[in-house]
């Protein structure tokens, strides 16, 4: 049956995507189906998109709602769904303004421009160039594969854009040698996600927040992976006492509906102007009614049980034989093993109906953030006894 999902793919879809042996039909809870009707638990959540999980009800019905009185409409016009969104993304973050996108990257390529445009106006051409971190991970487009910290994505696409540069994450020794007259903005992630679910030393992110005050550097938090409720704060630059400028995020803001956007501070809400960016699908009323429900539902209580389920992840994982380290924020878990393939583990996991994910060479966890005390238990369980016979 595998064979048939397998052949359509390499035939018609291009070959973007090496993907695990199943085609997954529906989901419920923290748990998918696959067209087989095998249950898995799930720790992946579309990578870290299912914050609420599966057919959510108030997620769904608020988007057949929605999609039954108008699923889209332009910008030209204003829709209700997104006035509200916005309001509530502006309140609940103390930031001024946002625009909305429709993907991480775009988001990222969005923060990007606000930057330059900054720069631009500001500074009139002196300042041209945004600092990222080693090992970081902003998205695919050209301007975000470059952002990206990592040589490996910055290879057979020539000619890419220019005016980046990297600091080594942690090291206020190599941030400080490569501050210049000539940097516009700093961007980083809190925790690295796809570099290896690494969270920044707090020392160093307040150093970074020092030097942006002191030059006038626009500070940058790149929120797609680590926002949305994911590290058990809405935003996990809440945990670090800073305050940056413009902040990026998609993914797990409507819950599986594609949909971005940036937020700006007081210092940049004025930067972008009637002309200066758009997209057709950005903030649509679809998205923007699915996002209005992930927004009501991150209450302090949701994100508190977050933090205590992640506690609970970790403390289980680090009992467990092969494991070198825990690492990450909330329910944004990695794990380090002593030497065994994790994309062995993970398989052998899929197997008995669990579902990982890796970063690197380490277990990654996205869970839903619905995920049950008792499903973590069940998912922990399984991950022991694949270890323990490994
Ligand atoms: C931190 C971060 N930024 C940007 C992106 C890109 O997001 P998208 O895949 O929605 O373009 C990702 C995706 O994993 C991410 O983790």
């Amino acid at each position: 049956m595998m064979n048939k999902y397998k052949e359509i793919d390499d035939q018609y879809i291009a070959h973007c995507y090496a993907r695990f042996p199943i085609c997954i039909k529906s989901g419920q809870g923290a748990y998918v189906f696959d067209t087989e009707g095998k249950k898995y638990l799930d720790f992946t959540a579309g990578i870290g998109v299912n914050g609420l999980g599966y057919a959510y009800q108030p997620w769904v019905q608020a988007v057949q709602k929605q999609a039954a009185n108008l699923a889209h409409i332009s910008n030209l016009f204003y829709n209700e769904p997104v006035l509200e969104l916005a309001q509530k993304l502006v309140k609940r973050t103390g930031m001024s303004r946002v625009f909305f996108q429709n993907s991480g990257a775009e988001s990222n390529e969005g923060a990007i421009k606000v930057a330059h445009k900054y720069a631009n106006d500001t500074y009139h051409g002196q300042r041209n160039e945004i600092l990222t971190l080693v090992n970081s991970f902003h998205g695919r487009t050209m301007e975000t594969l470059v952002a990206t910290g990592q040589d490996v994505f910055h290879q057979k696409f020539d000619p890419f854009p220019t005016g980046f540069d990297y600091v080594v994450a942690n090291s206020i020794e190599s941030l400080e040698a490569k501050v210049n007259e000539h940097t516009e903005a700093i961007m980083m992630e809190m925790v690295q996600g796809e570099g290896g679910v690494n969270a920044l030393d707090p020392a160093f992110v307040q150093k970074v927040q020092e030097i942006c005050d002191a030059k006038d550097i626009l500070l940058i938090i790149d929120e797609v992976q680590t926002g949305i409720g994911r590290t058990g704060t809405f935003f996990a630059y809440e945990q670090y006492g800073i305050h940056p400028d413009i902040v990026s995020f998609a993914k797990g803001i409507a819950n599986g509906i594609p949909m971005g956007g940036v937020l700006l501070s007081e210092k940049v809400k004025d930067v972008i102007n009637y002309g200066d960016h758009g997209s057709t699908f950005a903030g649509n009323p679809l998205a923007a009614a699915a996002a209005n429900v992930v927004m009501d539902t991150m209450t302090p209580t949701f994100l508190e049980e977050v933090k205590e389920k992640g506690q609970l992840i970790k403390t289980s994982i680090e009992k467990m034989p092969h494991v070198k380290s825990v690492t990450g924020l909330g329910m944004m878990i990695g794990v380090e093993l002593d030497g065994l393939d994790a994309k062995e583990v993970l398989a052998k996991c899929r197997d008995k109906g669990v579902l990982f994910l890796t970063a690197k060479t380490k277990i990654r966890m996205l869970p839903p953030l619905i995920m049950t005390t008792s499903e973590i238990q069940e998912g922990m369980k399984v991950l022991q006894s694949v270890l323990e016979e490994m």
